[in-house]
């Protein structure tokens, strides 16, 4: 007969639980979180966590300590007679109904509250349409007259009244720091209301998975002060300023001759395309193609020469253009303040 094999040795299960915790750990470092809210909005729903996690850890500690007690006390030992059965016993049956409906009825009320807290109408708010497109977010200022994409500006201090629209498929609009999460569904608006605290740069996501460059579609909410903010309005509501000499004036002669006028629009010319983002005031903004690259010369270099191969099928599909042209291009576009 076969000798039977050597057990293997059981895998060390702690070992990968503790890289995996690792792992998990580190991906949070630098990530914006729901727990260090700018906005009493975001506030309300951190606190609203740590509730629930209370309750939620108050149920975890009472219910080990009765299985511990049982286990110990309870277990069989020789010469102790079966303990008194209670399968049936209603005032028990009762208790253990009532008690987690108790509890998880509080729990909805809480939710509910918070819910309605945040999504109340502010008066006097800045009213800014944003739309999720495939993939980087869209956003106007109807009172303003402005049109931008992925840097949102607003406000300290004034109630913000966000409404989204999708353009094409289902998106979500998340900034974890300043508000909620909420879906941006094409043909229905939803809102969502916060006031940022303090001044800032928060970091957003798409957070429904909508394709491809799903993770590539960020956003940055920029809180700014008063003075600030309306220096942007000022500066956001100029139309596009045309260079008229050097390597910049061929630049935005090659964008407005070329095929980016089908796509992209600049204020004030004859660009009027609404497919990708308005890059009226390009150069002001802080990245390119929603946070995918810094917004450098280098780097726009590299999305013009290959936008396909930084960010796999987005909609930017041009023609290959000289490295003379790209330069141009590069020139005008960082010009746009
Ligand atoms: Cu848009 Cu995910």
């Amino acid at each position: 007969m076969r000798k039977a094999p050597p057990p293997k040795p059981a895998p060390r299960l702690w070992c990968v639980t503790l890289l995996l915790l690792l792992f998990g750990l580190s991906g949070c470092s630098g990530s914006p979180s729901i727990l260090t809210p700018a906005s009493r909005d975001a506030a309300q729903i951190a606190d609203l966590f740590w509730g629930v996690l209370a309750i939620a850890a108050g149920i975890f500690v009472v219910t080990e300590a009765l299985l511990i007690i049982a286990l110990v006390r309870f277990r069989s030992r020789p010469g102790v007679r079966e303990p008194v059965q209670v399968h049936g016993n209603q005032p028990l049956e009762i208790a253990w109904t009532l008690v987690p409906a108790i509890i998880l009825a509080g729990v909805f009320v809480a939710t509910a509250s918070t819910m309605s807290a945040v999504t109340q109408p502010q008066p006097g708010a800045l009213r800014v349409q944003v739309l999720g497109h495939r993939w980087w977010w869209e956003a106007r200022y109807p009172g303003q007259g402005i049109t931008t994409a992925t840097d949102i500006h607003v406000p300290v201090g004034q109630a913000v009244e966000v409404e989204l629209a999708g353009a094409d498929v289902i998106h979500s609009f998340w900034p974890p720091e300043l508000a909620g999460k909420t879906d941006v569904i094409p043909g229905h608006t939803n809102w969502v209301r916060f006031t940022a605290d303090r001044p800032g740069s928060y970091l957003g996501f798409c957070a429904e998975f909508c394709g491809a460059q799903h993770a590539n579609m960020r956003f940055l909410v920029v809180a700014e002060t008063r003075e600030q903010f309306d220096d942007w309005v000022r500066r956001a509501q100029a139309q596009a300023a045309l260079p008229t000499t050097g390597q910049a004036a061929r630049g935005a002669q090659a964008f407005l001759s070329g095929t980016c006028v089908a796509c992209h629009t600049l204020q004030g010319t004859a660009a009027q395309g609404k497919v990708g983002p308005d890059l009226t005031h390009f150069g002001s903004r802080r990245s390119i193609a929603a946070l995918t690259l810094d917004n450098t010369p280098e780097n726009l270099a590299t999305w013009l020469a290959k936008p396909q191969a930084v960010k796999p099928d987005n909609l930017m599909r041009i023609p290959a253009l000289s490295g003379e042209t790209i330069q141009d291009l590069v020139a005008f576009l960082e010009s746009l303040k």
